[in-house]
């Protein structure tokens, strides 16, 4: 049987279609290709092909394992000047992979994760007391101030450092590096070989931003070996495991790449979902209202607990419907085992073609989610409906070997900040004609949005 050829855009001579993604926010471009070119389309981008696949059918079917399986490319292979072989960034033929993935699997379980929930709860205090005290008027940018959150968080949890973010007026040093570090290495990417080289007082700043990440986690790293305590968080777990089957200890250089790992993967996903969180249910307030009171009625005015997010249905519903429609990672790409086809014969792929899966396309077939695919509908994740989808429509956290390894984590840290900011305050926007826009580094975020909370008085 003949193969469909693949659609792609219109080429533009030496650029391929370089030109056909927006600068700041590829993301846009994604969401329009998709829109004009359906279920799967192609991109030349300056000598490197890419396959975007935006359907249900084909995103499942891509995410075999026996056929396909990660390629780091792009703004991931950028990330590896500061992380090199960590966790996230490894290809998947590196052996650093799989001694820190099954070392620091059972660090990263349930169990072990439910054993932080002091240590979040520490840091989640700090947002609380915050926006207490700011008062009703004041205005915020709750994009940051989870940034703050999620990243002293997963300083905290991982190595028992504390970075101190809501302590300073501006943004600390280190989130600053993190944050531009991002950008860059996302804009590095997308950029013409010729152009990159006479950047030449970006790739100075660049340079920098690195050393003084690494510097930092390099430092922590000597200081505990030197100084051990008596604390099993994820840093004393990599010093003193060894892999289960090569019985090998991981390297100080890559305990140090993986720290600063976490501290990536983990901070931006989380904060941007809890910011998304907050747009949509400030755009739909019987939903904000439904979730008050389940909060109410649950907790009352006590202290959120581990044994709480059991009984708030609506909450991880909520959460869910979030990552649904505004997955942080947009992306995730993966390259064929073997020479293949992909829709029953219908599309070719050789052996080695990069393919990615549109997550925000992807979550929003209507194959899969009905005619209001594109509506917040925590509902429809509710009442076993979210068990029974069907295999790898609810992806925000990746696939099979190469999923998210901080899942519990990030669960656990949002139900916590979400349901006490929740149980506290009564949000609202600035601008309530406020519509969604997007900032995008690695990850996707709400960009421009500004809400005040107002503690709540009892009784209302
Ligand atoms: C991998 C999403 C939070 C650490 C991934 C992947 C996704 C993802 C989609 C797979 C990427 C790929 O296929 O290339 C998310 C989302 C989060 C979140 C949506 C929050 C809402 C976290 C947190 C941590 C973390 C809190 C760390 C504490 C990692 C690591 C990997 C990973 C280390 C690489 C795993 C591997 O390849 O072995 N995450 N993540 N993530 N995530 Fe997360």
């Amino acid at each position: 049987t003949m193969s469909t050829p693949i659609p792609q855009p219109p080429t533009i001579p030496f650029m391929g279609n370089a030109t056909a993604l927006d600068r700041d926010v590829p993301h846009h471009s994604f969401t329009l290709l998709a829109k004009t070119y359906g279920e799967i389309y192609q991109l030349d981008l300056v000598g490197r092909k890419l396959i975007c696949v935006s359907s249900y059918a084909l995103s499942n079917e891509v995410s075999d394992e026996k056929r396909f399986q990660k390629r780091v490319v792009g703004a991931l292979q950028e990330v590896r000047n500061l992380v090199g072989d960590g966790l996230f960034t490894a290809q998947p033929e590196e052996p650093n992979w799989g001694i820190a993935h099954r070392l620091l699997m059972p660090a990263f379980g349930t169990l072990a994760v439910k054993g932080m929930m002091e240590e979040m709860r520490d840091i989640a205090n700090q947002l609380l007391l915050k926006w207490e005290r700011f008062g009703p008027d004041a205005m915020i940018d709750p994009s940051e101030d989870f940034t703050r959150v999620a990243l002293d968080t997963i300083a905290y949890c991982s190595m028992s450092h504390r970075l101190n973010s809501f302590y300073t007026e501006q943004q600390p040093e280190f989130t600053v590096a993190m944050g531009d570090f991002l950008s860059e290495s996302g804009l590095r990417a997308r950029r013409p070989r010729v152009l990159q080289a006479v950047m030449r007082g970006a790739t100075v700043k660049y340079e920098a931003d690195i050393k003084l990440m690494k510097k930092l986690a390099d430092r922590i790293v000597a200081t505990r070996k030197a100084h051990p305590i008596p604390k099993h968080d994820l840093l004393d777990t990599m010093l003193n495991s060894r892999d289960p089957k090569t019985g090998q200890a991981m390297t100080e250089q890559s305990i140090s790449e993986n720290l600063l790992t976490f501290l990536i993967a983990g901070h931006e996903t989380s904060s941007g979902m809890m910011t998304f969180m907050v747009y949509y249910l400030l755009k739909h307030p019987e939903k904000m209202r439904k979730l008050r009171a389940e909060i109410d009625e649950v907790l009352g005015e006590r202290l959120i607990q581990y044994d709480d997010f059991g009984k708030l249905p609506y909450l991880i519903a909520v959460m869910r419907e979030t990552l649904r429609l505004s997955s942080t990672v947009p992306v995730r790409a993966v390259t064929s085992l073997e020479d293949t086809t992909i829709g029953g014969g219908k599309y070719a792929i050789k052996k080695g073609d990069t393919i990615t899966i549109q997550a925000w396309q992807m979550q929003r077939d209507p194959a899969v989610w009905g005619d209001d695919a594109e509506e917040f509908e925590p509902e429809r994740m509710l009442d076993g409906k979210f068990e029974a989808l069907p295999p790898n429509a609810w992806q925000p956290f990746g696939f099979g070997a190469r999923a998210c390894i901080g899942r519990a984590f990030a669960w656990q840290e949002v139900c916590l900040v979400m349901g006490s900011v929740i149980q506290k305050f009564d949000l609202s926007f600035v601008d309530p004609s406020y519509t969604l826009q997007i900032k995008q580094t690695l990850t996707v975020k709400p960009a421009d949005m500004r809400i005040r909370a107002a503690p709540r008085t009892s009784g209302t």
